[in-house]
């Protein structure tokens, strides 16, 4: 399905200058310690969602725990690019993985996202087609990726780079974790990401994701990743707290 004579409306921001960096996390385990890093620190609550505002080594940060799920994630990314214009919005968490090179505790790192539970192919689309925006991957911003690797790589985390995949669902299941692979391509998958992405792009805001490894993605991901998830949002934190040095 594709949407003709879209009408592209203007965030209604004007030109103030943007210099707050945004960081979404959907859980609190994800972005405690990262809250726990700011300095001056002040909450406002908007639609039962907490936004903090304060600096992180002298620098201006907005950071939210958005919730779980792609609804809550662009709730989120709408209310923080309209209330706080952030220059660029950070999505770090944990994600499940699809790849061998990529193991617990690693670092993925998006050049791209996609909606692996998107599909319109029953009236002709492509699988994963957004429509409306009319693209498959959402890219993420280079120069903000390529920072991030330099980052992790600084940090001597293994990593990898490439198209992570979000969905309404805890992959936990080898017939889905195939099949998101064979159909996009994927190196990790979550439930956010490219809901902040989509937001992001139709605004224009730059965005990235990071997420580290919690489980496999599989049957024994139910075991893995309450074991994991702790270990996994502590590297997801670490990689955050240095990039922002470097931003
Ligand atoms: N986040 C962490 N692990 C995940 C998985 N297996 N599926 C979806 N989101 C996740």
């Amino acid at each position: 399905m594709s949407v003709k004579n879209l009408v592209v409306m203007s965030t209604g921001r004007g030109k103030e200058k943007k210099s707050m960096i945004g960081i979404i996390g959907a859980m609190s385990v994800e972005m405690e310690a990262i809250k726990g890093l700011m300095d001056n620190k002040q909450d406002t609550v908007i639609s039962g969602i907490t936004f903090t505002t304060g600096q992180i080594h002298g620098k201006d940060v907005v950071a939210a725990v958005c919730g779980i799920g792609k609804v809550f994630a662009g709730m989120c990314t709408q209310t923080m690019i309209l209330k706080f214009a952030p220059k660029q919005i950070i999505n770090v968490g944990v994600a499940g993985t699809l790849t061998k090179d990529l193991g617990i505790a690693d670092i993925a790192i998006a050049d791209n996202m996609v909606e692996h539970d998107m599909d319109t192919s029953a009236i002709g689309d492509p699988v994963g087609l957004i429509s409306g925006i009319n693209i498959i991957e959402i890219p993420c911003d280079e120069a903000l990726v390529s920072t991030i690797e330099n980052c992790v790589k600084s940090l001597s985390f293994n990593t990898k780079r490439g198209t992570i995949a979000s969905g309404d669902q805890f992959v936990a299941d080898k017939a889905k974790k195939e099949y998101i692979v064979n159909q996009f391509g994927a190196i990790a998958c979550e439930m956010e990401g490219a809901a902040i992405g989509q937001v992001c792009y139709v605004n224009k805001v730059p965005f990235a994701v990071i997420r580290a490894i919690s489980d496999s993605a599989d049957n024994q991901s139910h075991m893995d990743y309450p074991e994991f998830v702790k270990i996994a949002s502590a590297n997801s934190t670490k990689v955050m707290e240095k990039l922002i040095t470097m931003l």
